[in-house]
Parts: structure tokens; C-alpha cells; sequence
């Protein structure tokens, strides 16, 4: 094998190597990365009569696919090192949210960079073998694109640093606020070893596990000071992200109200915070319970969806039918989006 198609092997191994950062550790993962670039470079040196001729000669339909897929490739790279510097703090960068383009450029390149090799390979190969391959880049293009998002959803687990996340401007609110909210953590039993619970969408300090929504009441805290309030259920959910979804969904069709611990005392308190996550596209039943449970006639709601990429689904239309309370324009974050959600917040309680 030549040398240029040895580094363009390794190459794409370190790819594949890269995006798999959901099952390393963030230092695998930047290395890889780091190993990445310089070998992306050495293709370009290796690669250099592209440059020369980039001008010269007939453009006819390939090359002008080869060129546009090869300039639209370094503009995801390019993007992919801006965003993965910013988030390894390699540089000091604005604040927002870098996770969300570094996923949108891993999943720009790897599209990219499987039509690159289909353009190379059509050289070589022919008829029947060529419309078979297309059709295989095809699939795995379409499944990087839903698949990383996916991958991103069900299997992260998010390193915070909690005195970081909760620095920042504050605001003065009129009123008593009480942030109430429900999470899968503080509902769980998990094993002390997090890598033991398979698909695991947790965020961690160190070894304590942090709730998406306790992060959001955190943030929340941080901003507009108030007491915080976990809503816990009696029953145990299951460690394991999969059988919890199954749990909720039997919740839903048998219309089981799962029983509280406990319910906050809301007489003090004019406004209520309400961070909950989206579950199967509406209102947590706890959290329904919460509402059922309580009389809010005269106070405020200001209700915080943290979802997989569902929005806000029917969880507002949800609320309005289980409480007397009046509700607020609503805020939706993605579980990727909170570590850099503390400025959106801010500005969504400013409003
Ligand atoms: C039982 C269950 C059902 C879920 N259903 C949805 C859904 O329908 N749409 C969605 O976008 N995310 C869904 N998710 C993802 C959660 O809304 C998301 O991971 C949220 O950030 C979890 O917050 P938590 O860590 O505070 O529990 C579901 C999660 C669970 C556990």
C-alpha cells in the first residue's frame, strides 16, 4: 500500500475513532481528534497537485462534484476543530452553544466524507458494484444523521463542573419563587458505577449524577435565587433509560398517578418555576400528581421542558388541564444544550 493510501486508511479509522466520543473519554476523544487534523494536513501536502490544478483544465460534471464536495467537507472539519477547541476550552470562545455545532459539523463531515470516497471510488469501480456502494453510502449517511443525534441523546454522560455553570449575571425578581422540579435522578436507584447503567443521558460531577432537570433548577437558582423543591415518588424507577421509558409508558395507558414522598408547601411562594423532562411527548405523571395535588389558583407558573429533541410536545396543552394556576410563555432546552443553557435561561426569566 502507498503511503497516501495508508494515511487516508488511518484517516478514516481516526473518524470512526472520533465519532464514537459517546462511548470514550473526552481525552481519547481529543486526541483523536488532534491526531485527525494533523493527518488531514499531510493528505492536503500529500494531496497538493488538487491546489495546483485547482483552476486549470475542462470543469466538467464530476470534477465540479468533487470540488464542491471537497470544499463543503473542509468547511465541516474547519468547523468541527473551531467548535471542538471551544468546547476542550483549548481557546476562550463567545458563549454559545458549541456542543450543538460540533455535533451538526461531525454529522456535515461524515456525509461529506463518505461522498469524497464514493467520488474516489467511482474510478475504479463500475456498473452494478458502484449503484450497490452508492446505495450502502447512502444508508450509512442517512443513518450518521440521525444516528449521531441519537447516540448523542441516549448514551452521553456530560462532565460539569457545577461552580462553572452556575457563575454569571443574576436577576432581580418581584416575588416569592419556588423552582419545583422532577428528574429521573433522585427517582432512581443507580449502581454507584455509572458506566453500569446502559444508556446512560446523565451528567456527572465526579461521581455524583446530576438530573437534566436539577441542573435546570440549579441554573434557574442561579439566576433568580428561590428555594428548590424535588418532587420524589415513592415508587423506584428503573436504572436502566430503556425499562424507565417502558415504566412511563404503562404510567400513561393505565393512567397511574404515581404516589409523591411528599408535596411543597406553596402558600409562601407567587411564583412557580416548574422544570420537568418531556416524557413520551407530554407531562412526567408525577409531575401531573404534583398539580392535581396542589392548589395553585393565583399563582404563576413558568414551565421548563427538558426533552430529547421532542420540544415542548403536548406537555403545556397537558398542564393547563391539571392545574388553576396561570402558565407562562414556556421554555424548551435540549438535555445536550444545559451545560451552555445558563444565558438562555437568563434571558427567558428577563422576559
Ligand atoms: C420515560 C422517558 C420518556 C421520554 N420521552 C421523551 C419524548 O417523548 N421525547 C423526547 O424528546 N425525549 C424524551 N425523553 C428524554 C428526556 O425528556 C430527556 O432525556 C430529559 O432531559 C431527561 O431529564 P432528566 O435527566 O431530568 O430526567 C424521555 C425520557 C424518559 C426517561
Amino acid at each position: 500500500m502507498g503511503r497516501k493510501k495508508f494515511l487516508d486508511v488511518a484517516l478514516m479509522i481516526l473518524f470512526f475513532v472520533g465519532l464514537s466520543s459517546n462511548f470514550m473519554s473526552a481525552q481519547i476523544h481529543e486526541t483523536a481528534g488532534i491526531i485527525f487534523i494533523a493527518g488531514i494536513i499531510a493528505h492536503n501536502v500529500l494531496n497538493k497537485n488538487f491546489y495546483k490544478n485547482f483552476l486549470r483544465g475542462n470543469f466538467n460534471r464530476r470534477r465540479i462534484i468533487n470540488n464542491a464536495t471537497i470544499i463543503f467537507f473542509a468547511a465541516s472539519v474547519v468547523t468541527l476543530v473551531i467548535s471542538g477547541g471551544a468546547l476542550a476550552e483549548y481557546f476562550s470562545a463567545p458563549d454559545i452553544n458549541w456542543r450543538s455545532i460540533h455535533l451538526g459539523a461531525a454529522i456535515c463531515s461524515t456525509v461529506a466524507l463518505f461522498a469524497h470516497i464514493l467520488i474516489h471510488a467511482s474510478r475504479y469501480v463500475k456498473g452494478k458494484t458502484f449503484y450497490a456502494a452508492s446505495m450502502l453510502v447512502f444508508v450509512l449517511a442517512v443513518g450518521a444523521i440521525f444516528g449521531l443525534p441519537y447516540l448523542d441523546r441516549w448514551f452521553h454522560k456530560v462532565e460539569v463542573n457545577r461552580a462553572e455553570l452556575l457563575r454569571g449575571e443574576k436577576l432581580n425578581v418581584d416575588g416569592k419563587i419556588l423552582i419545583v422540579y422532577f428528574s429521573r435522578v433522585g427517582n432512581t436507584n443507580f449502581p454507584d458505577k455509572v458506566d453500569a447503567v446502559s444508556g446512560a443521558s446523565l451528567m456527572l460531577e465526579g461521581n455524583e449524577k446530576i438530573g437534566n432537570a436539577q441542573m435546570i433548577a440549579e441554573l434557574v437558582q442561579s439566576v433568580t435565587g428561590g428555594d428548590i423543591f424535588a418532587l420524589q415518588t415513592e415508587k423506584i424507577y428503573p436504572a436502566n433509560y430503556g425499562e424507565t421509558t417502558q415504566v412511563a409508558k404503562q404510567e400513561f395507558s393505565s393512567g397511574e398517578l404515581p404516589k409523591l414522598k411528599k408535596l411543597p408547601d406553596v402558600d409562601a411562594y407567587d411564583k412557580i418555576i416548574l422544570i420537568y423532562p418531556l416524557w413520551w411527548h407530554t407531562l412526567p405523571k408525577p409531575v401531573e400528581n404534583f398539580l392535581l395535588s396542589t392548589n395553585l389558583s393565583g399563582k404563576k407558573i413558568y414551565p421548563i421542558v427538558t426533552h430529547g429533541g421532542g420540544g415542548l410536545g403536548e406537555s403545556i396543552d397537558a398542564l393547563k388541564i391539571s392545574t388553576q394556576a396561570e402558565i407562562s410563555e414556556p421554555l424548551d432546552i435540549y438535555s445536550s444544550d444545559i451545560p451552555s443553557s445558563r444565558k438562555i435561561i437568563f434571558d427567558w426569566l428577563r422576559k
